[in-house]
């Protein structure tokens, strides 16, 4: 796979989430405009994916992927240019399998010429699906995408789709740059349902299932806790802990709604820059709940130069008032080994998403936070 890309959690927008398979150019530029416009180019969002739907029904008679000519008249290329001379970067989405989830054509038997295509396209991004997969070594399935991939001498940033039933954490890292850990993500904080073979996860479903999968998950190679539901129907609180949750798992921050529309609070919310730096920090742990009392959940992310990253998160939904004494509740992460030494150094604790600097680790830190709200923080060893 190509080196030096996602050493930090990739970051983006994928249409799947607000627009399914109905998807255009048009679309996509306005999108890409609104990366710019809105701040989010700025804030570190560089992959625009077009997922699912973008094809015709049939390959042409070479056996190439056709774009479907309604959508995209102009072909691929001229949209993939659109993007890239905003400063952006283009994915694009097939699947392992026959036919794509949504029943278009599939990458399976045609990897080399599909990828070679992309290439030729400029696509910078690859989510590969699983479905249609009857028979097929998942490991191998991917496998071979990556050599196309590679083949093509363009860097592809690689994104496994496979739902966690083949253990993608495994062999991830060989193969990609980031795989999901489940099926798919849907707008609610904690509901499950049920479409018969599969179910869709709200926000902590989703990471209660997978919190343990941590050792994984590092600079190059990533948990993909599914794209973001932030500006879907949560409300705002709901969306600052889905948000923040997402940046202490490192996983990769895909917006997953329309940007043309989006009220200015969920601007604020991806474009936090204090936030993201915590997602964007260079030692790529992933966070492990330190303390779970039932009402309030506090997780924990050790981060470089001896710094720490919180999410305190009301559970409830009520207002629940927090006293936090450092000292009676040491902080050690066994997988990295690292340590929060209150007992030695005093720490800065900055309130990320208020832009306010709170007491140190010298005293008790006290708060209200509101039903189903966060207080995200940052430790900083005082000079
Ligand atoms: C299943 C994936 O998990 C989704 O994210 C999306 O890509 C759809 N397939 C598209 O059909």
């Amino acid at each position: 796979k190509a080196e030096n890309l996602a050493l930090t959690p990739p970051m983006g927008w994928n249409s799947w989430n607000t627009f399914g398979t109905d998807i255009n150019e048009q679309l996509v530029k306005d999108i890409a405009d609104a990366f710019v416009d809105l701040g989010l180019k700025d804030a570190g969002y560089d992959y625009l994916v077009l997922d699912d739907g973008w094809m015709a029904r049939e390959r042409d008679e070479n056996y190439n992927l056709v774009p479907d000519p309604k959508k995209f008249p102009n072909g691929m290329k001229a949209v993939v240019d659109y993007v890239h001379s905003k400063g952006l970067k283009f994915g694009i989405y097939n699947c392992a399998g026959a036919t794509t989830c949504a029943g278009y054509p599939g990458s399976r038997g045609f990897e080399f010429q599909d990828a070679k295509l992309y290439a030729e396209w400029g696509v910078d991004f690859l989510k590969y699906d699983w479905c249609d997969t009857e028979n097929l070594n998942a490991k191998g399935a991917y496998q071979t995408m990556r050599d196309a991939i590679h083949a093509t001498g363009r860097p592809i940033l690689f994104s496994i789709c496979e739902w966690g039933d083949n253990d993608p954490w495994k062999w991830g890292e060989e193969m990609g740059h980031m795989w999901r850990v489940t099926g798919d993500i849907i707008n609610c904080w904690d509901c499950k349902v049920g479409h018969g073979t599969w179910s869709s996860l709200g926000v902590w479903p989703i990471i209660k299932l997978r919190k343990d999968i941590r050792k994984y998950t590092g600079p190059g190679h990533w948990n993909d806790f599914d794209m973001m539901e932030v500006g879907n129907g949560m409300t705002a609180a709901e969306d600052r802990v889905h948000f923040a949750m997402w940046v202490m798992l490192s996983s990769p921050l895909i917006m997953g709604n329309d940007l043309r529309s989006a009220s200015k609070e969920t601007i604020e919310i991806l474009t936090n820059k204090e936030v993201i730096a915590v997602n964007q920090d260079k030692l790529g742990v992933q966070a492990y709940c330190h303390s779970d009392e039932g009402k309030i959940e506090m997780w924990a992310k050790p981060m470089a130069d001896g710094e720490w990253a919180f999410a305190i998160v009301n559970m409830t939904e009520e207002p629940v008032e927090i006293n936090h004494n450092w000292s009676w509740h040491p902080v050690k992460d066994d997988l990295s080994g690292r340590e929060l030494a209150v007992d030695r150094i005093e720490y800065t604790i900055r309130d990320l998403y208020n832009h306010k600097d709170l007491v140190t680790t010298k005293k008790s830190l006290k708060s209200t936070i509101q039903g189903h709200d966060v207080l995200m923080i940052r430790l900083t060893p005082k000079k």
